[in-house]
C-alpha cells in the first residue's frame, strides 16, 4: 500500500481526533446529558454523539468512498474496501466523572486488515499513530513496545466491560491471577489508552473480553507497529467481532495466553 496514501489518511484522522479532543477537555466532568445504553454502567453523553458526528463529517468530506462504523450511530454505509472504525470517547465513564483518562480512537480497516490506528489522549496532548508497515509514533517520535521478558516483571492493564455484571467470575479470576504474578494490574477505564500505552512501552500487556470493534481497531495496528503482539484468547489473529483481546510487548504473550486459559473460561 503506498506510503503517501496511508500517511494522508493518518493525517486527516489525526486532525479529526485532535479537533474533537480539544472539545473533550472543555466538557470533561460536565457533559450536558448522561444516559445509559446496554447496562447501568454503560454511559453515553451528548458529547459522545456530537464528537462522532464531527469525526464523521471530517472523514466523509476527505474520503467520500470510505465506509464508517462508529460506536454511537453504528454502520453508516455498505462495506467498502476501506472502513473507518471510530470510538469518539473511549472511557466515557471517566469522562463523565472528570477523571482525566479517556481517548479518541480512529482506525482504518482495508479488506479486514487494520492499516491505520490513531489514538488521541487530549488531557496529555498525546497523539499515537500507527501506520501498517511504517511504524508507530507518539507525537511524531517512533515508539516501541517494552523489552521486558517475563510476566513477573510486567505491568498489565485490563478492563471490566459493560457485560461484566452478567458474568463476573472470569473477570475476577483473571484479575486475581495477573495481580499475583506480575508487578500489578491497572484498571484505567479506557481500552484505547491501555493499548496505546502497550505500544509506547509503558505497559507490557493488556487483556479484556467483551470488547467492541471500536475499542480494539486503532490499538491493534498501533501495538503491532510498535513491535508488540495482538491476538484473541486462542492465540489467533484478532477478529474485531470476537471481542476478546490480548495485547502485549510480544515477549510475555505466551505467558499471558497460558494464564488466561488456565485461570478462567476462554469462551
Ligand atoms: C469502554 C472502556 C472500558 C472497557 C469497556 C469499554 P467506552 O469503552 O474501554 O475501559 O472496560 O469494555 O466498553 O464505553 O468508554 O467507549
Ligand atoms: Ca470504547
Ligand atoms: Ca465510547
Amino acid at each position: 500500500m503506498p506510503r503517501e496514501a496511508l500517511q494522508q489518511y493518518a493525517v486527516v484522522a489525526a486532525r479529526a481526533a485532535q479537533q474533537v479532543g480539544a472539545r473533550l477537555v472543555r466538557f470533561a466532568g460536565r457533559p450536558n446529558t448522561v444516559s445509559t445504553k446496554r447496562s447501568a454502567i454503560d454511559l453515553v453523553t451528548d458529547i459522545d454523539r456530537s464528537s462522532e458526528q464531527t469525526i464523521h463529517r471530517i472523514l466523509r468530506r476527505a474520503f467520500p468512498d470510505f465506509g464508517f462504523l462508529g460506536e454511537e450511530r453504528g454502520e453508516r454505509y455498505q462495506p467498502r474496501p476501506y472502513r473507518w472504525i471510530v470510538d469518539p470517547i473511549d472511557g466515557t465513564n471517566n469522562f463523565v466523572h472528570g477523571v482525566p483518562l479517556f481517548g479518541v480512537s480512529i482506525g482504518l480497516e482495508h479488506r479486514g486488515t487494520m492499516v491505520i490506528g490513531v489514538i488521541y489522549d487530549p488531557m496529555r496532548r498525546e497523539l499515537f499513530v500507527g501506520i501498517k508497515g511504517h511504524g508507530a509514533f507518539l507525537n511524531g517520535k517512533r515508539i516501541h513496545a517494552s523489552k521486558t521478558r517475563t510476566l513477573a516483571h510486567s505491568l498489565v492493564s485490563t478492563g471490566f466491560s459493560s457485560n461484566f455484571l452478567k458474568n463476573p467470575r472470569p473477570y475476577w479470576q483473571w484479575f486475581r491471577e495477573f495481580q499475583r504474578r506480575s508487578h500489578g494490574v491497572r484498571r484505567i477505564g479506557t481500552t484505547v489508552l491501555s493499548l496505546a500505552w502497550v505500544a509506547a512501552g509503558r505497559l507490557e500487556g493488556f487483556y479484556e473480553r467483551d470488547l467492541w470493534p471500536w475499542d480494539m481497531a486503532a490499538g491493534i495496528v498501533l501495538v503491532q507497529e510498535a513491535g508488540g503482539m495482538v491476538t484473541n484468547f486462542q492465540g489467533k489473529p484478532p477478529i474485531l467481532i470476537d471481542g476478546r483481546l490480548i495485547a502485549s510487548n510480544r515477549h510475555i504473550h505466551r505467558e499471558m495466553l497460558r494464564l488466561i486459559r488456565s485461570a478462567g473460561t476462554t469462551r
